[in-house]
């Protein structure tokens, strides 16, 4: 079976990266689930933004820990930054402008997901700014609640997936949401993940490619101990072959509509 492609950050590589534009052409694009970040603003609202700071994806500057909803919703996160990825119908080499201004806040992507016309997963990574240790995954699994998110029927069906590297995180997601999937993220396998165990607290796990193409006897060793594997970021069609032999059923890439065309329909 092939994997089930997953848009890191939206179709980050046509679209300024975690904005509704992003995330809609991956949808159009065949994405089967979009991946997101997430980080407290300083009043405690819920955006999707990688960084630490708005430096690198919007036309600001300062870290989103200090700054309000309010100062952040003055920013442009959809075109006016340099990515260093130019788009060849801009005519400035810059990605295109995305018309909404302002970061997009986390509850306006889950109104996507739970709107779009066919199911898709969301697969949420929370991130860590020191200050906010632990309030990230209550404000997740708050807002979640608020969606009605936080008890899928089964794992298999959860339209939301939480996932991090931090492993006090996912243990903490699991203690006050036991319904909800967790991918424990990976970025070295430790010695005692290495024969594809996982901790109890976490479903499915999920290595970086690069830890694949060293080792990749690793889905095996992961899916015979029962968890499967989120491979992230996915880009080259050679790795996304390498996915597919392996047996990965969920591949992050940036590019969802040129890996839909390497792996085929959905
Ligand atoms: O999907 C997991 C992947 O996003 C982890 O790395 O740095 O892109 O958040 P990063
Ligand atoms: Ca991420």
């Amino acid at each position: 079976m092939s994997p089930a492609v997953v848009a890191h950050r939206g179709a980050s590589a046509d679209r300024a990266e975690h904005t509704l534009a992003a995330y809609t052409l991956a949808l159009e694009q065949g994405a089967d689930a979009l991946e997101c970040d997430v980080r407290l603003t300083r009043d405690r609202h819920l955006i999707c933004i990688h960084d630490r700071s708005v430096d690198r994806t919007s036309s600001g500057r300062g870290l989103v820990s200090e700054l309000t909803l309010a100062e952040l919703s003055a920013l442009d996160f959809g075109g006016g930054h340099p990515t260093g990825r130019s788009d060849p119908t801009a005519a400035d080499g810059r990605l295109p402008v995305d018309r909404a201004t302002g970061p997009l806040r986390f509850d306006d992507l889950l109104d996507l997901v739970v709107g779009a016309s066919r199911p898709v997963r969301l697969f949420v990574e929370t991130k860590h700014p020191v200050r906010f240790g632990g309030l990230v995954e209550r404000a997740l699994l708050h807002t979640l609640a608020r969606h009605g998110l936080t008890r899928p029927a089964s794992k298999e069906d959860s339209p939301v997936v939480m996932m991090s590297f931090s492993s006090r995180a996912v243990r903490r997601v699991r203690e006050h949401a036991p319904a909800l999937p967790t991918v424990l993220l990976l970025d070295r396998i430790g010695r005692s993940l290495h024969d594809g165990t996982l901790p109890p607290w976490a479903d499915y796990t999920g290595p970086g490619i690069r830890l694949l193409r060293s080792d990749p006897d690793y889905v095996r060793r992961a899916e015979a101990r029962g968890h499967p594997t989120y491979c992230w970021t996915v880009d080259e069609p050679a790795d996304i072959e390498l996915c597919r032999r392996l047996g990965v059923r969920f591949l992050a890439t940036n590019r969802p509509a040129a890996t839909r065309s390497v792996l085929g329909p959905a």
